[in-house]
C-alpha cells in the first residue's frame, strides 16, 4: 500500500500485540456531549480503530474510555483539585478506579480533542497512563502557525509546492485538505493560523478575500484554530484611498476600525493582525516619522472591541542605518518598553540576523519587562537546506527556549519569558513560519514534517525535550519498533549540528547564496545592501575571519545581560559555536584542542560530510523496517545532503582558503 506521508504523524498503524488497556480503549467508548467538536472526537476514534487488526474488533463493554467535560461525568473520586487547575484548554487523562474506565475529561470541548488526541498517541505508542495521572495545559495562550503564502499561491521560502489556500476555488469549494490540515494541527495543539505572507498584499482585506477567509475560519473552528491576517501598513491608501497612512491621523485610525468591524461581521472570533513593518521595503510608521508603537496601537484599537490581537514583528532594520544589523531590533524596541497597547505583542525572531542554522538568542528577550514579548521561529528551511536537507529543529529550538538571559539573575530562560513567568504576563504566544505545501507529503523531507510536529509540542509546553519529542515522532510517523526508533533518533538530534558543521561552524553565519539562500555563497559582495552579502557578516581577510561584535567593533554584545556580556567577550571564555560570531579571529590562533582556527574549521566541514554520509549507510540498514516509498524517498534526499555537504566543504575551505593561505589539514578530503 501506498505511503506517500499525507497521513504525517496520525498513521494509527496496527499495533503488533495490543494490551488489553489498548484494545478495550478503542473498541468501547462513552463521549458526552454534542457539538462540531465532539463530532470530530467521534470520528477520531473511529478513525483510530485502525490500530487494531480487524479480529480484535469484537465489542467489549463496559464504556471503557469515558470521554466528557467535567460537569458531565457525574462520577465519585475524581482529582478534583488537580482538574480545577487546568486552564480551558488543558484536559486530564486518568484511570478511574471505581468505574474502571480511562477518562478523558476538560472544562471545554476543545480541551476534550486535545486530550483525544493525545489518548490515541499514547495508545499508538504503547505508552500508558500512570497512576498519577496525566494533567496537561498548555504553558502558551496562542500557538500560531505564519504562512508566508502569497494570494498567487506562491509561498515565500516554501520549498514544498504552492500555498495549500486554493483561493480562485474559495469559498465556493472546501477542499478536504483543509480539515486534514486542521485535523492534523489540533492534535499537536496549535490554536492560530495566519493565512497570509508578512510581505502582505493588501487585498485580503478586501471583501473578494474576506469571503473566502470566512469559508477557512468556518472549517477551522470545531478544530480550535483561529485565524489572523498580516495587515499591510499602508492598506489605507492601496484600498482605502486616503492620503496617507499616519498612524495618527484619526481618518486613518477610523478606516482601520471600520476595517476590522468588517472583518469581524465575517469571521466573528477572527484572531487578529501580524505585522511587518518599516523592513525589508514594508511600510510602516516611519514614513510618517512615528514609532513602532504608534503603528501597533493603532491597529491594536481597531480589533480591541472585538477581542483581537496584535503580533507586531520586531524584525525591524533598514540600510539607511549604518549599525550593525544585529543591534537594529534592539535599539529600535527596547526604549518602546511599556508603551505598547494591552492587546499588542512583540513577535521577536529567535535570534537577532535571520534564522541561522546556529544563532545566540536574540537580545530583546529579557530586555523588555513591560511588554509581552513572543517567539517567532522559522520551521521552514530557508537557511537549512530548503526541503532537501535533513535538519530536525527541535534541537535548535530547544537551545534557545533554554537559554539563560541573565536579566533577572541566573535562570530567566528565554522559555519563561515566551510562557509569561519571568515578568508575571498572561498574554504569550509564539509562531512558527510554516514548512507546509502542496507536496504530497506536506513538507517535502519526509522528516520535515517532524518539525511542524516539534513546533507544535514545543508552543505548548516549551520545556519539552527534544528527545522526547523525536522519539514520539518516530513511533507515531513510522513505527515502535526499537531497532528503527533508536538509530534513527540519534540521527535526527545530530542533524542540525551536522548542518552547523558543513555550513556554517564555529559561529560563522549568513554566508548562504544571494537571496534564494539554498547553498553556499561567501563570495557574496556589493549587491542592493551590505547587510545582504556573506562578506559583511564573516569579515575575511588575511588578519582573519569573524564579525567583530565586541567593544573593538560594533558592540552588539552591550545588548546582553552582564554575565553573557562578560562570557562572550573573551576569547577564553566564548563558546567555540559562538566564536566567530562575536570576535574576529586570526586564521592561526590556536583554539581549545590546541589546533588553529582554520585547521578547526576545515575539520568541522569535514565533520559534517561524515556525518551526512554514514546517515546514509544507517538509512539503508533501515531499509526492511518501513515502507518502500517513503523508504526510498528519505534515501535520496539523504543522498543530495550529502553531495551537498561535499559541496559546501569544497566551496567554503577553497575561498576562506584564499585568504588563510594555509594547507587543508590531512584528514580533510581536498576539494576537487
Ligand atoms: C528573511 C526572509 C524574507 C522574509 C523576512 C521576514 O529576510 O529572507 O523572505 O520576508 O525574513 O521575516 O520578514
Amino acid at each position: 500500500v501506498a505511503n506517500d506521508g499525507y497521513k504525517l504523524w496520525l498513521q494509527y498503524y496496527p499495533i503488533e500485540q495490543a494490551a488489553s488497556w489498548q484494545v478495550s480503549a478503542l473498541t468501547d467508548q462513552k463521549i458526552l456531549g454534542n457539538s462540531p467538536t465532539i463530532d470530530l472526537i467521534k470520528k477520531e476514534l473511529e478513525n483510530a480503530k485502525a490500530m487494531l487488526e480487524p479480529n480484535k474488533k469484537k465489542h467489549q463493554k463496559g464504556n471503557n474510555l469515558l470521554i466528557g467535560k467535567v460537569g458531565d461525568l457525574n462520577l465519585n473520586h475524581i482529582p478534583t483539585s488537580q482538574i480545577e487547575q487546568l486552564t480551558d484548554e488543558g484536559y486530564a487523562i486518568f484511570n478511574h478506579i471505581g468505574s474502571r474506565q480511562l477518562i478523558v475529561t476538560s472544562k471545554t470541548d476543545l480541551g476534550l480533542l486535545y486530550g483525544t488526541f493525545k489518548v490515541l498517541q499514547l495508545i499508538q505508542t504503547g505508552n500508558s497512563v500512570s497512576n498519577e495521572g496525566l494533567f496537561e495545559s498548555p504553558k502558551v495562550k496562542h500557538r500560531v502557525l505564519n504562512h508566508w503564502d502569497n494570494l498567487d499561491r506562491t509561498v515565500e521560502r516554501g520549498y514544498s509546492g504552492f500555498s495549500i489556500w486554493n483561493w480562485h476555488r474559495l469559498p465556493r469549494h472546501i477542499d478536504q485538505q483543509y480539515h486534514d490540515y486542521a485535523r492534523a494541527n489540533a492534535s499537536i495543539g496549535i490554536n492560530g493560523t495566519v493565512l497570509t505572507n508578512v510581505n502582505a498584499n493588501a487585498l485580503v482585506l478586501t471583501p473578494e478575500y474576506l469571503e473566502k477567509v470566512k469559508a477557512l475560519a468556518d472549517v477551522f473552528r470545531p478544530y480550535g484554530i483561529k485565524v489572523y491576517l498580516t495587515a499591510r501598513f499602508s492598506s489605507p491608501i492601496e484600498i482605502g484611498k486616503l492620503p496617507t497612512a499616519d498612524p495618527l491621523d484619526s481618518e486613518v485610525q477610523s478606516w482601520w476600525n471600520e476595517k476590522a468591524n468588517e472583518i469581524y461581521q465575517y469571521i466573528p472570533d477572527f484572531g487578529g493582525f501580524v505585522v511587518k513593518a518599516d523592513s525589508e521595503g514594508q511600510p510602516g510608521p516611519h514614513n510618517y516619522k512615528r514609532t513602532q508603537a504608534d503603528g501597533a496601537n493603532m491597529l491594536a484599537d481597531a480589533v480591541k472591541p472585538h477581542g483581537g490581537i496584535v503580533m507586531w514583528r520586531a524584525f525591524v532594520y533598514n540600510e539607511h542605518t549604518p549599525d550593525d544589523r544585529h543591534k537594529q531590533a534592539y535599539n529600535e524596541f527596547k526604549p518602546l518598553d511599556g508603551k505598547f497597547k494591552e492587546n499588542v505583542i512583540v513577535q521577536v525572531k529567535n535570534g537577532a540576523i535571520d534564522f541561522q542554522p546556529r544563532e545566540p538568542f536574540h537580545p530583546l528577550f529579557g530586555a523588555m519587562p513591560q511588554t509581552p514579548l513572543m517567539m517567532e521561529f522559522q520551521i521552514t528551511q530557508e537557511y537549512l537546506g530548503h526541503d532537501t536537507h535533513l535538519a530536525f529543529l527541535a534541537p535548535l529550538f530547544e537551545e534557545v527556549l533554554k537559554a539563560d538571559t541573565y536579566t533577572q539573575g541566573n535562570g530567566s530562560e528565554v522559555a519563561k519569558v515566551i510562557d509569561g513567568s519571568l515578568h508575571g504576563h498572561d498574554f504569550t504566544a509564539m509562531a512558527g513560519v510554516a514548512n507546509i505545501g502542496t507536496d504530497r507529503n506536506w513538507t517535502g523531507h519526509h522528516f520535515h514534517q517532524a518539525n511542524w510536529f516539534a513546533y507544535g509540542r514545543l508552543a505548548w509546553n516549551p520545556y519539552s525535550s527534544s528527545e522526547e519529542i523525536a522519539e514520539e515522532w518516530l513511533k507515531l510517523t513510522f513505527t515502535s519498533n526499537s531497532d528503527f526508533v533508536n538509530p534513527i533518533k540519534k540521527m535526527m538530534l545530530n542533524s542540525r549540528e551536522m548542518v552547523v558543521n558543513y555550513m556554517t561552524p564555529l559561529g560563522l553565519h549568513h554566508i548562504m547564496a544571494e537571496s534564494h539562500h539554498y547553498g553556499p555563497g561567501p563570495w557574496v559582495t556589493g549587491g542592493r545592501r551590505a547587510d545582504w552579502t556573506a562578506t559583511y557578516y564573516h569579515q575575511a581577510s588575511e588578519d582573519g575571519v569573524g564579525f567583530d561584535r565586541t567593544k573593538t567593533g560594533s558592540n552588539a554584545l552591550e545588548q546582553y545581560a552582564t554575565p553573557l556580556q562578560e562570557a562572550w567577550e573573551s576569547l577564553e571564555t566564548v563558546p567555540e559555536e559562538y566564536l566567530l560570531w562575536f570576535h574576529h579571529v586570526s586564521w592561526s590562533a590556536p583554539l581549545k584542542n590546541g589546533k588553529s582556527l582554520w585547521d578547526n574549521l576545515a575539520l568541522h566541514y569535514q565533520k559534517g560530510v561524515d556525518e551526512s554520509r554514514e546517515n546514509i549507510a544507517i538509512w539503508k540498514s533501515m531499509e526492511r523496517k518501513i515502507d518502500h516509498e517513503r523508504y526510498t524517498h528519505v534515501l535520496s534526499f539523504l543522498q543530495i545532503q550529502n553531495q551537498e555537504a561535499i559541496w559546501w566543504k569544497d566551496a567554503c575551505l577553497t575561498y576562506f582558503g584564499q585568504f588563510s593561505q594555509m594547507p587543508i589539514p590531512e584528514e580533510v578530503e581536498k576539494p576537487l
